[in-house]
């Protein structure tokens, strides 16, 4: 569904505080490759396309929504998927490795130390020459192909609604890079007076003020004219860690807003929201737009693993993403 709706949240906290709130429901763009899948994998896939490769091989962790995504969309495009699993290959016939066996990924698992390297070249080197047909995208898919799709999203969104400040949750940085590198005229308009948050959803995370700025490149980091801000106060506890004091939360906002914010990505960024409200941070008057970056598949892997305390799942049970396959 694009351009994917815009919408109004109602939450008595917003009058309170004399801000109003949408959400951008990039969740809704497709029921699998939804949130910024899409966006950040399309450029990726036509480039493997391009080069007529036969497919593509990435990285990931067994309960990752870019492999769940990736598997999907090669099986869709007639490109063969290769996935490098951290983790042990017990982990198969998990939620989101059973799903993307089904699309007819060749999943590989890989220790801790051994995974530690999907950044360097010499390792990256060697799998080329091992799967030479395939191309290699990051974990999160997050590289220069991601960034174009993103930047799409901020101009469908400046033709949508106006607003202040955009929210969205960060992993790998590759989204918020991507929606900071758009350089077209209209854009440029659209964002003089807008500032972007970023709510990074892992501990420690300051190190990706670098990597986003990297993956923005020189030239456009240094042009942009939105002001930005990687909020690292939010991430809950660490990655997909969250307490029951803050599952409770979201469950209050899930239930008056009507929107399905997952725990791992999209729900730190509201929570984060609702804390900044409280901290008085928004000047009253403000517009504040949310991204829902989708994820929702996560559900099943937290479920499957009693991660997740009950009033959460209550408040989700209308959106539980569909049984897995069998095995
Ligand atoms: C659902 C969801 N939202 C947000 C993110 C964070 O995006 P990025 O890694 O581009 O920062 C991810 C990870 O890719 C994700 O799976």
């Amino acid at each position: 569904m694009l351009p994917s709706p815009v919408q109004p949240l109602e939450h008595p906290l917003f009058q309170q505080h004399g801000v109003r709130v949408f959400i951008k429901r990039d969740d809704l763009i497709h029921p699998i490759i939804s949130g910024n899948k899409w966006r950040k994998l399309k450029g990726n896939l036509a480039h493997a396309k391009a080069l007529k490769k036969k497919g593509v091989l990435t990285f990931g962790g067994a309960y990752s929504n870019h492999i769940h995504a990736l598997a999907y969309a090669c099986q869709q495009q007639g490109l063969a998927s290769i996935g490098i699993i951290r983790g042990e290959e017990h982990y198969q016939s998990n939620y989101t490795l059973r799903w993307a066996k089904h699309w007819g990924m060749t999943l590989s698992f890989v220790d801790r130390e051994t995974y530690r390297q999907r950044y360097q070249q010499g390792f990256l080197d060697e799998l080329s020459k091992a799967y030479p047909d395939y191309i290699i995208v990051p974990e999160g898919g997050s590289n220069s192909l991601a960034l174009s799709g993103m930047a799409e999203m901020m101009i469908e969104l400046s033709e949508q609604q106006q607003f202040d400040t955009l929210m969205l949750p960060v992993g790998s940085g590759g989204s918020i890079a991507g929606l900071l590198s758009n350089t077209t005229k209209q854009a440029a308009n659209a964002q003089s007076s807008q500032r972007v948050l970023g709510v990074a959803v892992l501990k420690n995370a300051e190190y990706l003020v670098n990597e986003i700025k990297q993956l923005m490149g020189k030239e456009t980091s240094s042009s942009s004219n939105t002001s930005w801000q990687l909020l690292t106060e939010h991430h809950c506890g660490g990655y997909a860690k969250y307490s029951v004091e803050d599952a409770n939360r979201l469950a209050d906002i899930i239930e008056i807003t009507g929107v399905p914010f997952e725990p791992v990505y999209s729900g730190k960024m509201v929570l984060a929201l609702f804390k900044l409200l409280e901290q008085g941070y928004f000047a009253k008057g403000q517009t504040i737009m949310l991204l829902h970056t989708g994820g929702l598949q996560g559900i099943g892997g937290q479920l499957e693993r009693n991660l997740m305390p009950e009033r959460l799942t209550k408040a989700l049970q209308s959106h539980l993403p569909s049984a897995p396959p069998a095995q």
